[in-house]
């Protein structure tokens, strides 16, 4: 297994690690380092957060580009990350669809945006964290390949001139579609392994947990990869 000091230098040859929004999931020594754990400790209310479609960081000026999760404890049954890509909804857009979305601004916001079939949706006595409510653009350009992608993310809850019926059933429409099962895919982090994801063509949620016995992970996510310029004024070195 990496040490800590390994993992956050392996980390930094695909960005500047980000420290995480909450303070008492970062490594007291790395803060770059996120933990997350589950078991039977785990509080009810806080249970089942990261089943929920979203980019990492989304709810930040500052978001992340590259998610790396680093597996410490798996249980046998359950606890897969599943993928599906931004990308597809984008490209299957006529034209004239691309050309409007291209120039819409969402308003996003941690655990705010409009939930879809097999999320969890959050317990409203779960407490609330103090985060950025950034504007972020509907549609986001990889900074590397260009390729465009529909971003909503697990946060975005309004669009810039719209009403909200009409901006909530847009974005419903939009997170559903992304998640369709011929645009996923599925992956179970045992203890040792590492996965990278790239935030630009990727959704991520967690499968439901099984709390019956312990499980865990540390990540880092890092600001937008080295040597590229990302496209869109998101992602700031
Ligand atoms: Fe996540």
């Amino acid at each position: 297994m990496l040490s800590d000091a390994d993992y956050v230098r392996f980390a930094s040859f695909f960005g500047r690690p980000l420290e995480s929004f909450i303070r008492d999931h970062r490594n007291a020594d790395y803060p770059e380092i996120n933990h997350s754990k589950s078991g039977p400790a785990t509080p009810l209310l806080v249970r089942d957060g990261a089943v929920h479609w979203h980019w990492a960081s989304s709810h930040e000026v500052e978001g992340g580009a590259v998610t790396m999760l680093l597996g410490k404890k798996a249980p046998d049954v359950g606890g897969e990350t599943r993928f599906a890509r931004t990308s597809k909804v984008y490209e299957s857009l006529s034209d004239k669809m691309k050309h409007w979305s291209d120039g819409l601004v969402a308003r996003h916001g941690l655990g705010r945006a409009p939930w879809i079939e097999g999320e969890t949706e959050p317990d409203p006595d779960r407490p609330r964290r103090q985060t950025d409510a950034p504007d972020h653009p509907l549609v986001m350009a990889h900074p590397v390949t260009g390729r465009k992608g529909i971003f909503t993310s697990g946060t975005a809850y309004g669009i810039h001139g719209m009403d909200d019926a009409e901006e909530i059933a847009l974005i419903r429409e939009l997170r559903e579609h992304i998640v369709r099962s011929e645009h996923r895919i599925s992956c179970k982090v045992r203890a040792g392994d590492i996965v990278l994801w790239d935030h630009f063509d990727a959704v991520h949620g967690a499968t439901p947990t099984e709390y019956s016995s312990e499980q865990g992970a540390v990540c880092c996510t890092g600001s937008a990869p080295r040597a590229c310029q990302p496209s869109t004024s998101r992602v700031s070195e």
